[in-house]
């Protein structure tokens, strides 16, 4: 099939699309965006966190039919021209990347929360980013980055 929809704002068309075939694949195999990581393919890990029509989703949980006239913003979506978001520049200020298998999906968590809390409390920020397992970092630098972040944006 055919899937037409608009991934960080530009429309794209793909075709000869399976019907089993997830988001996540689209955007990493036939798109060539790689930001968002495959790394449970089961809605377990969050690391491939997208937003769609504005709400973050597992995009290895949303099959790529459904993006069909929607809006997708990856984690490469949330940087502009003027350069980086200021969440995805609070992780590498705050050291809050290690592997980094686990970032462009708290990226996008991140940037949703801050959306909708600008300042949120330390309970907040560990309820929103619930969804998104990191192995490496022990996730206070993810805190500090987060605090971060917030501060940046005031
Ligand atoms: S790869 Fe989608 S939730 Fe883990
Ligand atoms: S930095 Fe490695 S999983 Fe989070």
């Amino acid at each position: 099939m055919r899937v037409t929809c608009r991934i960080n704002g530009t429309a794209r068309t793909v075709d000869d699309v399976w019907e089993g075939e997830s988001l996540l694949y689209l955007l990493r195999e036939r798109l060539g965006l790689p930001g968002s990581k495959n790394a449970c393919e089961q809605g377990e890990c969050g690391s491939c966190t997208v937003y769609l029509d504005g709400t973050p989703v597992c995009s290895c949980l949303v099959a790529a039919g459904q993006a069909a006239g929607r809006e997708v913003v990856t984690v490469e979506g949330l940087a502009s021209d003027e350069g980086l978001d200021p969440v995805q520049e609070a992780f590498l200020e705050a050291g809050a990347v290690q592997c980094g298998f686990c970032t462009p999906g708290l990226i996008v968590s991140v940037h949703d929360l801050l959306e909708r809390v600008p300042e949120p409390s330390d309970p907040q920020i560990r309820e929103a980013l619930a969804g998104n397992l990191c192995r490496c970092t022990g996730y206070e630098k993810i805190m500090d980055a987060v605090r971060l972040a917030a501060r940046t944006r005031r």
